[in-house]
């Protein structure tokens, strides 16, 4: 079974693919990391985020295995990943492994922004998380706040407003909700909720 998970930043798309995941024992690809990871690359080079042969070149570079998730994982990585993911050539560069990822035996869950429309349009269960975006802001200052950081709340409201146009404006592969996805909106649920809200869509799809 491979489940696709897509929504736009902080709609808690990642935690429900890792519980569903480990609720089915499929494993699970967060293809932000990716992203992430080729933007690193490009910062770690001292290369501006737009040099397109470079970036190219780092996504064809990567690994499944070699993430340090810590160094990918804040906010300000976020917001170099949907640079770097706007450009054509690196998100070409990257199908082949996402699809490998998907073809396990036994199937798989991604999750990310074009993998019900573009990488898994196969997918047995397309679920699209969404959460208004000043819930999704709350989300991430909380986080932040978590690891010792003491965020702007007006700041992270208004990045995670410009990556979801930026992610949605692009040419390429944009964050759009397949066809045949389901939507699931996480505004009012907690985790919890939101999880046994996500296993009902997947139990339905695969009865
Ligand atoms: O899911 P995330 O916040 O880790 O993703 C970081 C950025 O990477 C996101 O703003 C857009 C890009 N991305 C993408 O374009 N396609 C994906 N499948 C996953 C992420």
């Amino acid at each position: 079974m491979i489940i696709a998970i897509d929504g736009p930043a902080a709609s808690g798309k990642g935690t429900l693919a890792r519980r569903l995941a480990a609720h089915y024992r499929l494993p699970h690809l967060d293809t932000g990391l990716l992203y992430r990871a080729t933007a690193l690359a490009l910062m770690e080079a001292g290369l501006p985020l737009d040099d397109v042969v470079h970036a190219v070149e780092a996504a064809r570079g990567l690994a499944l295995t070699e993430y340090a998730e810590t160094d990918l994982r804040g906010h300000a990585m976020g917001e170099a990943a949907s640079q770097v993911a706007a450009m054509p050539e690196v998100r070409a560069e990257l199908v082949r492994l996402q699809r490998d990822f998907a073809a396990r035996p036994g199937g798989a869950v991604l999750d990310g922004r074009d993998i019900g429309s573009v990488i898994c349009p196969q997918a047995d269960v397309k679920i699209f998380v969404t959460a208004a975006p000043e819930v999704r802001a709350s989300r991430r200052v909380r986080e932040m706040m978590e690891r010792g950081e003491k965020p702007d709340p007006a700041m992270v409201l208004a990045d995670i407003v410009r990556r979801d146009a930026r992610d949605a404006g692009r040419s390429s592969a944009p964050l759009v909700k397949a066809g045949d996805a389901v939507d699931l909106d996480t505004s009012a649920l907690d985790v919890e909720a939101a999880f046994r809200a996500a296993l009902a869509i997947v139990e339905a799809r695969r009865t």
